[in-house]
């Protein structure tokens, strides 16, 4: 049977294990490294997947872009977590932030967008995002290692969108136990 999974947002002593989860899984190119440092930088986005043991297996953040316009990233599970609904439970508790936090729509880019259109995102073209919000991505692109512009600058990416409705969205079969975002 799969743990208890507890969301919370993150603390500044959570910074280093954000950033471990981001590198343990730093195979898969879609996915951003962050430093600690930078973690503790925007550590307001972030929440953070504990297992019943107090370990952080999961991490997800929430960037406020525009007063109604918000970026998930940064969703990553521990590999030896993934697949028991960790991601699900992140991506659900991110919405209910969001949701509280005002924002009516979030966004993303990933290089899996068949996980993200399961949980109602929409895939979108990235030139229908906002410039700002495009030029902050592209500044967050070249400041990860070479590897990793390439996916991002030559369409590898998918951007998908999500409107959020006022009520708990049909993906969230899973509470997110104990979740205060
Ligand atoms: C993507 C990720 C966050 C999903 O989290 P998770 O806890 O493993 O996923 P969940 O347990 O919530 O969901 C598992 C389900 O999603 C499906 N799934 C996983 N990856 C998928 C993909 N790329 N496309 C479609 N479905 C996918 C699984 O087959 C499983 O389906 P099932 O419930 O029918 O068996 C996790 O695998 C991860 O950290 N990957 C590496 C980092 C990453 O790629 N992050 C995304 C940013 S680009």
């Amino acid at each position: 049977m799969n743990e208890a999974i507890t969301i919370t947002p993150a603390g500044r002593e959570d910074a280093a294990s954000i950033s471990s989860v981001l590198a343990a899984n730093r195979d898969d190119l879609g996915l951003f490294q962050e430093s600690s440092t930078a973690v503790l930088r925007a550590l307001g986005d972030f929440l953070v997947a504990r297992n019943e043991a107090g370990k952080i297996v999961g991490c997800a953040g929430v960037h406020r872009d525009l007063p109604e316009l918000a970026e998930v990233y940064a969703v990553a599970v521990t590999p030896r977590c993934q697949g028991q609904g960790i991601g699900q439970q992140l991506l659900q508790a991110c919405q209910q932030r969001a949701r509280a936090d005002g924002f009516r729509h979030v966004w993303l880019a990933t290089v899996k967008p068949g996980y993200f259109s399961r949980h109602g995102f929409q895939p979108i073209c990235r030139w229908k995002l906002p410039a700002p919000v495009l030029l902050r991505k592209l500044r967050q692109t070249i400041q990860q290692p070479v590897g990793r512009w390439l996916p991002a600058l030559f369409g590898r990416h998918t951007f998908m969108w999500k409107t959020l409705g006022t009520a708990p969205t049909s993906d969230s079969g899973t509470e997110a136990k104990g979740n205060s975002a």
